[in-house]
């Protein structure tokens, strides 16, 4: 008998985030799906998510502690197990170069994840992403307005892994 066709995963996935918990809910749902290294590039504009997405996902993942954003100090480092994130907003980034000075080249091992808030400050320097994350708003851009969310994956694990999670955010 014939193989079953296979399905490869879409390139990317659209969805609607309802409230802060929707948000924090595919953070999560990344978390569950085994994302732990690698760049994934969340843009957006002010309050339309970022920090909250990571948060859900180091929750997940195993953080207890205090999940502060990196407004003011850039950076922000967690280690979960053997998972070392660095959580980066580069909103307040004077130059790419300064991401040298903030650790990045250690952030970027085999064996790390790095969450980049405000990627377009870091053109030239940040590495392509293994996944890429837009957020908006979904109505007139009010606070309470639920955000618009669209997740690319590079390549096929990211896809996959995109795939597991959207598909857990839904069950
Ligand atoms: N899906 C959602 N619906 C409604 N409110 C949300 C949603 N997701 C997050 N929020 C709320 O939006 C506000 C801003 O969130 P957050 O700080 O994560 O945004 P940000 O994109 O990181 O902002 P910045 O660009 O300033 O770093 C928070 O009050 C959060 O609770
Ligand atoms: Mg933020």
């Amino acid at each position: 008998m014939d193989d079953p066709p296979t399905l490869a995963a879409p390139a990317s996935w659209e969805g609607v985030l309802v409230g802060e918990a929707g948000t924090m809910a595919l953070g999560a749902a990344l978390a569950r799906a085994g994302l732990c290294r690698g760049a994934v590039c969340l843009a957006g504009e002010l309050g339309t998510g970022k920090t909250t997405l990571v948060r859900g996902f180091l929750r997940a993942a195993g953080v207890t502690g205090t999940i502060r954003s990196p407004t003011f100090t850039l950076v922000e480092e967690y280690r979960v197990g053997t998972m070392r994130v660095a959580h980066y907003d580069l909103y307040r980034l004077s130059d790419p170069e300064e991401l040298e000075l903030l650790g990045l080249r250690d952030h970027l091992t085999a064996d790390s994840l790095c969450f980049f808030e405000w990627p377009e400050r870091g053109v030239g320097v940040l590495p392509d992403p293994q996944i890429d994350i837009r957020l908006e708003y979904a109505g007139g851009g009010g606070a309470d307005d639920a955000r618009r969310v669209r997740c690319t994956g590079s390549e096929c694990a990211a896809r996959d892994l995109l795939g597991r999670a959207t598909r857990d955010l839904f069950r």
